[in-house]
């Protein structure tokens, strides 16, 4: 591999500005991702590759670069607490506070291959039953990785993959297909799949929240960036609405804005 220290710093601190991830420490993993993708675009010469990103107009190199420099490791029924705290007291406080607008607006932020917001749309189904096709519940799910939106979209699993869901959730929610699992077209149409940095601006003041995941992603940035953007997710929560951050994220300094609810859980006040 013949990154210089000149194009490992420049790439690093673009990756960082525009995305908030801290690379600067992790040399071997961006130059062994580095190495694999420019070998399958055809590169030999890694400024040469990094120069057709950056001069690509279409974005597309640069998002394949991004891609594979994001860390999109997830699971279905990850941190299962957050699910049941969703069932015993989200969902039961959302029923009857919205009984009017029979809406609920939940956004998996940082979703990776979709595994969180099929897991929040089958637990979301499952508690209103019967009476789910007289709400609005449709899940936002965003992510910088086109690779892992992607996945997200083809909603295809391993048995493994699917192996941490109960029976039936599988049964119900899911179709066999050669060994692998799809994700029923009922789950699938419950989630809307958007690119969306979370650098950026939220675009969704109008209409906020009332539960936001962004579970394992802040673990890449540095303490500035994540006080940033826990209250950039304030600002599009309703009061009263919920934020999941990851239980072994630690962050608890950057949330002076939230109620502690339990641990990896937050409320702005009613
Ligand atoms: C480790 S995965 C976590 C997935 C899921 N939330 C979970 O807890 O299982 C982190 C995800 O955050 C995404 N991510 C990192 N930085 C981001 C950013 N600036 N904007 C949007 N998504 C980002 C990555 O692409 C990756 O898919």
């Amino acid at each position: 591999m013949n990154l210089s220290d000149k194009d490992f710093y420049k790439l690093t601190d673009y990756i960082k500005k525009q995305y908030g991830l801290e690379l600067s420490n992790k040399r071997r993993l961006v130059e062994g991702r580095l190495g694999c993708q420019m070998t399958e675009r055809g590169y030999s010469d890694c400024r040469e590759y990094l120069k057709a990103c950056f001069a690509d107009v279409s974005g597309k190199e640069l998002n394949g670069l991004v891609s594979l420099l994001t860390t999109n490791h997830t699971f279905f029924m990850r941190e299962p607490e957050h699910y049941r705290f969703m069932r015993e007291a989200v969902l039961p406080y959302l029923k009857s506070a919205h009984s009017d607008s029979r809406t609920m607006r939940i956004w998996s932020a940082g979703c990776s291959s979709g595994e969180e917001a099929y897991t929040a749309a089958m637990t979301v189904c499952e508690y209103l039953g019967e009476q789910k096709s007289m709400w609005d519940t449709r899940i936002l799910a965003t992510d910088i990785s086109v690779k892992a939106l992607s996945a997200a979209q083809r909603g295809i699993y391993t048995e493994r993959a699917v192996s941490d869901l109960p029976a039936d959730w599988r049964e119900k929610y899911f179709t066999k297909e050669r060994g692998r699992y799809k994700i029923s077209d009922t789950i699938r149409g419950e989630v809307i799949f958007r690119m969306f940095n979370l650098m950026d601006g939220i675009p969704y003041k109008r209409e906020p929240f009332d539960l936001i995941f962004c579970r394992n992603v802040m673990i890449y940035f540095d303490k500035d960036t994540r006080r940033a953007l826990v209250n950039k997710l304030y600002d599009v929560l309703t009061p009263g609405g919920y934020l999941f951050v990851g239980h072994s994220e630690g962050i608890t300094g950057e949330m002076s804005r939230y109620e502690y609810i339990r641990p990896a859980v937050y409320r702005r006040p009613k």
